[in-house]
């Protein structure tokens, strides 16, 4: 039960009935009625109250009913949505839980109401529609994101041997990191394992370190000693070799699966999995699609959803190729609402096509502009990826795939059209969502129009590439790169699905929302100046907040339960202290968010 603690009024009702009488036989009767009266009022109002906004800050993303003064919640859902005098009359007229409600209410003189600043806003929770949980919580330990070179990247690592003595100790213990991005250092080119041996601390110690993508690994030497021989080439991989042949320390995408790091044990994945919950609420996200969850990470999440302790709503997108050959259905269970507060969901795969930009490994229809001898990986060959997505549409799983580069995309619109177009299969019913949805001809966005496919996208990675995304795809292609508007424009059923996913970028959803809407750097500039980089593909902000929430609920199925504050549907909202639908650009960044409430709970900060 709600603990009767959140509501200050309480006491006050309580001393009433709970007055000692003086004979034995009346204080038990006595005793008795107060029970009855603390559990109706517990029942009735305990867990009922109200968010009013003076200046009408509720944004709602209800079309029915955009921006409102309150919010009536009771227990997990929303009852009510309006002006304040209008839901009290409506709720005096048409009683949501009886008579004896009404009866409490007045005694105890009406809502309990919380009144949010004047210049705060509430919006729905946001979701976070492709994002990778456990990462996180991994990269937090050894961040790279941020270095500006490999001189900096070894004092990190170093600072982070020297801050934990069980691995300075321990020279066999291996160190993870992630982040690194060699596009931001002079010279752009990739590090070697020789770096990672340069520094008396860290020589020979096995060190894995992952491409902010998450498409590239760079490995120490006593990695490639443990390695033993390898093989010449990697179906859908690459190993970097030098100019002699020899593995230089970097793999990339398949062959990043030779690099025998340990697997996380449950302590390691608890820590992780904490570490994401805290900075996901912190920043109002209450919603999170996992885009990959193996089957170990879907166990540990069914645990702890069946001990009450996911602090958020995780759509999780299983795959468990690492472990099978062939098709693998059958390894990802199938949990709807699922565990003490019902906030697990499985019911999706997600499969990769290709590689990302930024390490080459896009797969394009025509070679890169910047490295010709290249035209990108394809990770799964087409005939395998067809096979599995058609069984996977026949098992009745929603299909989530990587596709970054025009190939990519057109291999996997191929598919989907002789699904969806051949077997005419129903696509409400399986909402196929193409995740990144990155780079596209102009000839396959006309069949994202006319398949109906989910395009899932994170505005961040325009920001992030911009500066050398036209450099890698000529001036042509990248007219069909990073095209938001225009892939909502051609939603048949206008949704368009925002996430970030972190750690790749930033797990702060307003640095989504800032991209999307701005295309601009954080700094206020861009590769076409302070209008934004192909400014014509913005979003106006009512469609960014859509695709945090109300588009990313629908493409999680949850579209009748979650993503818009209208009444019946959950009490996910948070609080952010100042108008980021009207303020300008410059001053989204610096939003903070007040509070995050799920299910009617305050989860993070204070209404
Ligand atoms: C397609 O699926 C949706 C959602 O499951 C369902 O409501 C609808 O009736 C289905 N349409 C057809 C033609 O089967
Ligand atoms: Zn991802």
């Amino acid at each position: 039960m709600s603990g009767s603690s959140k509501l200050k009024g309480a006491p006050s009702l309580l001393k009433k009935p709970t007055r000692p009488r003086t004979s034995g036989r009346s204080w038990v009767a006595g005793a008795v009625v107060a029970s009855l009266v603390i559990w109706l009022y517990d029942k009735a109002l305990v867990d009922e109250y109200m968010v009013c906004s003076s200046s009408r800050n509720i944004y709602t993303v209800d079309p029915s009913n955009p921006r409102v003064e309150c919010v009536l919640v009771k227990g997990h859902t929303i009852l009510d949505t309006g002006n304040l005098q209008d839901i009290q009359s409506r709720s005096a007229s048409t009683s949501y839980t009886g008579v004896l409600t009404q009866v409490l209410r007045t005694i105890h003189n009406d809502y309990k109401v919380f009144h949010v600043d004047p210049k705060s806003i509430v919006v729905p929770g946001l979701a976070d529609a492709h994002a990778h949980i456990l990462q996180y919580g991994s990269m937090m330990e050894l961040p790279l994101a941020t270095a500006t070179s490999i001189q900096d990247v070894i004092q990190r690592i170093k600072e982070y041997i020297l801050a934990h003595p069980e691995i300075q100790n321990d020279k066999s213990r291996w160190i993870e990191g992630m982040g690194w991005d060699q596009t931001k250092w002079s010279g752009a080119e990739f590090p070697t394992a020789a770096d990672l041996d340069l520094d008396p601390l860290l020589k020979g110690r096995p060190i894995s370190l992952s491409r902010i993508d998450v498409h590239a690994q760079w490995v120490s030497p006593r990695v490639l000693e443990l390695m033993g021989d390898l093989p010449l080439e990697v179906e859908g991989g690459q190993i970097i070799r030098d100019g002699v042949g020899n593995p230089t320390g970097i793999f990339v995408d398949n062959a990043m699966a030779l690099i025998p790091v340990p697997a996380w044990n449950e302590e390691r994945m608890a820590k992780f999995f904490d570490t994401t919950m805290k900075a996901a609420l912190a920043h109002g996200l209450t919603s999170i699609h996992d885009a990959s969850s193996p089957p170990e990470y879907i166990s540990f999440y069914k645990k702890k959803a069946e001990e009450g302790n996911l602090p958020n709503r995780l759509y999780l997108m299983g795959n468990a190729a690492a472990s099978s050959e062939g098709y693998w259905g059958a390894k990802v269970p199938r949990l709807i609402n699922y565990g003490k507060h019902g906030r697990l969901n499985v019911r999706s795969v997600k499969l990769f096509t290709d590689g990302a930009l930024g390490s080459w490994g896009a797969a394009l229809l025509a070679p890169y502009s910047d490295k010709p001898e290249t035209s990108g990986l394809i990770l799964t060959s087409p005939e395998e990826m067809s096979s599995l997505i058609h069984q996977f549409w026949k098992d009745g799983f929603q299909t989530n795939i990587h596709c970054i580069g025009d190939r990519a995309n057109h291999v996997v619109l191929d598919i989907l059209e002789s699904i969806i177009v051949g077997k005419n299969a129903n696509v409400t019913g399986w909402r196929p969502r193409i995740e990144h949805a990155q780079i596209f001809s102009l000839e396959d966005l006309k069949r994202m129009e006319k398949l109906g496919v989910i395009a899932s996208v994170q505005p961040t990675h325009a920001t992030s590439d911009m500066s050398y995304a036209e450099t890698r795809l000529g001036s042509e292609r990248i007219k069909g790169a990073y095209a938001y508007q225009t892939l909502l424009q051609l939603s048949p059923i206008n949704v368009l699905p925002i996430g970030s996913d972190f750690p790749v970028e930033s797990i702060n959803p307003l640095l989504g929302f800032y991209a999307a809407v701005a295309r601009l750097y954080t700094d206020g500039t861009s590769p076409h100046g302070p209008g934004g980089w192909f400014p014509e593909q913005r979003l106006t902000r009512a469609q960014a907040l859509k695709g945090m929430t109300l588009d990313a609920a629908y493409a999680s199925f949850s579209e009748n339960e979650l993503g818009s504050l209208t009444p019946g549907k959950r009490a996910d909202f948070v609080v952010l202290d100042r108008d980021i639908m009207t303020i300008p650009f410059a001053d989204i960044l610096p939003t903070k968010v007040s509070a995050t409430v799920i299910d009617g709970k305050v989860a993070y900060g204070a209404l």
